[in-house]
C-alpha cells in the first residue's frame, strides 16, 4: 500500500510568524497516521526555519526550485547540495509557473531532476496541459511528451524517490478542479507512459500527485481514485487547518 503524499506549495507567500503559527497549528492537528506523508515547500529564505519548525514532526521540507548546476558563478541560484545541506528532502521541479513565467523547458526540467536525484533530493516533477492544449484535444500527448523529454537519460528511481505531479494549468489557482475521474484518467496515461519508459513494476510503484484547486472539499474524492497517490496544494495549503483537513482525507482508506 503506497502512502499518500500530501504536499503544500506555498509559492511566494507566508512570512516567518505565519510559518511558525502554521507548524504549531499543524502539530496540534496531530496527523500521526503512517498512511500519509506530509511535505511543506516554503519560499527559499524560510527553508532553514521550516526545517527547524518541523523537526521532531512527521513533516518534511521541500524547496520550490533548484539550479541544474553545481556550485559556481550563478548569481541568484541555489545548488541542490545547499538544499540537502540544510535538511531539505524534497524539491518541486517544472511547476507550470516556472515553465510559463520563467521559461523553463522540458530539457531544463530534466537537468534539474537529474541534479536533485544525484544529491539525494526527492524531486516532484510537474507536468500538465494548458487550457488551449486541453481544448485542442492534446492533453494526453502533452503530458506524454513532457515526461519523455524530461526523463531522457534518467534511470528509474526508488531512492531518492522520483515523484510525479499532474497539474492541469487551467485548474491551478482558478477554483476549477479536474473531476476526480478525469484526473484519474490522465494519471493513468502518465502511469502508462512511465511503464513504457521504466517498465510495469516501476510504473506501478511510482507516486503520482494531483494538483490544481485541491481543497478540503474535494480531497477525499480525488484521493480515492486508484491512480491518485497524493495531492500538491497551493492556495488551500496556506492555512494549517485547511492543510490538516486535506491530510486527514488521505488517512481514510479509499
Ligand atoms: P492551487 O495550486 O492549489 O492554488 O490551484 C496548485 C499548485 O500550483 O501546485
Amino acid at each position: 500500500m503506497k502512502r499518500k503524499l500530501i504536499v503544500a506549495n506555498w509559492k511566494m507567500n507566508q512570512l516567518l510568524a505565519q510559518l511558525r503559527q502554521f507548524f504549531k497549528t499543524l502539530a496540534d492537528a496531530k496527523i500521526t497516521s503512517d498512511a500519509v506523508e506530509l511535505v511543506v515547500c516554503p519560499s527559499l529564505p524560510y527553508l532553514a526555519s521550516a526545517v527547524e519548525a518541523a523537526s521532531g514532526s512527521k513533516v518534511a521540507i521541500g524547496a520550490q526550485n533548484v539550479s541544474e548546476c553545481d556550485f559556481g558563478a550563478f548569481t541568484g541560484e541555489v545548488a541542490a547540495q545547499m538544499l540537502t545541506d540544510i535538511g531539505c528532502k524534497w524539491v518541486l521541479i517544472g511547476h507550470s509557473e516556472r515553465r510559463s513565467l520563467y521559461h523553463e523547458t522540458d530539457e531544463l526540467v530534466g537537468k534539474k531532476t537529474a541534479k536533485a536525484l544525484s544529491v539525494g533530493l526527492n524531486p516532484i516533477l510537474c507536468v500538465g496541459e494548458t487550457l488551449a492544449q486541453r481544448e485542442a484535444g492534446i492533453t494526453d500527448a502533452t503530458v506524454q511528451s513532457q515526461l519523455r523529454a524530461a526523463l531522457k537519460g534518467i534511470a528509474a528511481q526508488t531512492q531518492p524517490e522520483l515523484v510525479f505531479a499532474y497539474e492541469p494549468v487551467w485548474a491551478i489557482g482558478t477554483g476549477k478542479t479536474a473531476t476526480a475521474e478525469e484526473a484519474n484518467r490522465v494519471h493513468g496515461v502518465i502511469r502508462q507512459e512511465l511503464a513504457a519508459i521504466y517498465g510495469e513494476a516501476a510504473a506501478r510503484s511510482a507516486r503520482i500527485l494531483y494538483g490544481g484547486s485541491a481543497k478540503p472539499d474535494n480531497a477525499a474524492s480525488l484521493l480515492q481514485q486508484p491512480h491518485i497517490d497524493g495531492l500538491l496544494i497551493g492556495g488551500a495549503s496556506l492555512a494549517a487547518d485547511s492543510f490538516a483537513k486535506i491530510a486527514a482525507a488521505g488517512v481514510v482508506p479509499g
